[in-house]
């Protein structure tokens, strides 16, 4: 088998898991004897004169790969130029020549591309980029919003730091009668509120796919045989006739309904915190998948897992699969994109818990 040299790039959002996924694919091509380079943050690395690139071995790689979050390569600086960037100015025809130069000036015979939606969504949409490389994409995002695979890397290690950071707060909560509005990140769709609901017995789980009554959460607290408890919030859920952060708007309510409660932010740390087995091993799973594709000589392709296996899925297939809608980023770009599903079996396991979950499963 020839020799082959591999790029791989992490993009979007950082999340934990992804220098494990570094460490996998760098494990795996040394098996094969392959070459890898990685491209270091995100497309800046391809946008500067000589593509900024580090030799990767897995002889001299930090020890703590599989632990730690972020990404050693980065994932890009703020204020360089970059696809925002490039759409905001009208200057996206010439950043994608860059990055195909770049790409071809490399001699790269594949590229992993290590991304969330956004990033896959670029791909695919500028897939003429890729042409003189086999695209290679590992969907990553503590978002879980990624159509045709049931698990996203840093997903798991996200719904751990929101679960540890509740354990925390219900100590308070409890000593001083109060309920917690949490509010989780993950755009516009509910995974992660929903499964950090669940997995910290939260009295209430909003999320933006499932409308919600604010008069039947109200009367949900007030029913309960604790004065104390979690409220967890996605920050997508939107309130009608309000704008701002809707932890801080139901907050509002509760309070003016007589419930004593303060609002909470875990932020950033969702994209932190050691990763996790569970993301441990999906990413050595994905960087399988995704160096077995190289081997087979496939491109414009993703790793996809479903029912504990993963399997590579056509970006085309990718896009097609989830609700294709503006990207709130990038001018004139659409993102293909998934959502807590109405047949989502965690919906029907936190009702029968007795978790509000909106209006269209009430108990
Ligand atoms: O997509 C990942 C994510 O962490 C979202 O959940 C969140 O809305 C957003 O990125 C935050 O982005 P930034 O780091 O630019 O504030």
């Amino acid at each position: 088998m020839a020799v082959k040299k591999i790029g791989i790039m992490t993009t979007g959002g950082d999340c934990s898991g992804l220098n494990a996924a570094i460490a996998n694919i760098v494990r795996g091509a040394a098996t094969r004897g392959w070459r890898v380079v990685g491209i270091m943050d995100g497309t800046d690395g391809l946008t500067t004169a000589v593509p900024n690139v580090v030799e990767l071995n897995s002889c001299d790689m930090p020890t703590d790969m599989y632990r730690i979050a972020g990404s050693i390569l980065g994932n890009g600086r703020a204020g360089v130029m970059n696809f925002e960037h490039a759409a905001a100015t009208n200057k996206l025809k010439q950043f994608n020549e860059k990055l195909r130069d770049s790409i071809k000036k490399l001699k790269l015979d594949a590229l992993i591309l290590v991304g969330g939606n956004g990033s896959l969504s670029l791909a695919w949409s500028n897939r003429w980029i890729y042409s003189d490389v086999q695209l290679v994409c590992i969907p990553k995002t503590i978002d879980m919003d990624i159509p045709c695979t049931e698990r996203t890397i840093g997903f798991d290690t996200a719904v751990q730091q929101i679960v540890s950071y509740c354990d925390q707060l219900m100590l308070t909560a409890r000593s001083h009668h109060r309920w917690f509005i949490v509010q989780t990140m993950g755009r516009a769709c509910g995974q992660l509120a929903l499964h950090s609901g669940v997995a910290v017995g939260a009295r209430a789980i909003l999320i933006p796919e499932i409308k919600f009554d604010i008069n039947s959460l109200i009367s949900h607290i007030t029913s309960a045989s604790h004065d104390y408890g979690i409220i967890m919030v996605a920050e997508g859920v939107r309130v009608r006739g309000h704008s701002g952060a809707p932890a801080e708007i139901i907050s509002r309510k509760l309070s003016a309904a007589g419930i004593v409660n303060r609002t909470a932010f875990p932020g950033h740390i969702q994209r932190a915190g050691d990763t996790t087995i569970n993301d441990r091993i999906l990413s050595a799973q994905m960087a399988e998948c995704a160096i077995d594709a190289i081997e087979n000589n496939e491109t414009y392709v993703m790793t996809g897992y479903k029912n504990g296996c993963c399997q590579t899925i056509g970006l085309a297939d990718f896009y097609a699969a989830g609700r294709v809608v503006d990207d709130p980023n990038i001018t004139g770009m659409k993102t293909s994109n998934a959502y807590v599903a109405p047949d989502n079996p965690l919906l029907e396991i936190a009702n029968g818990m007795g978790i509000y979950i909106g209006e269209s499963k009430k108990r």
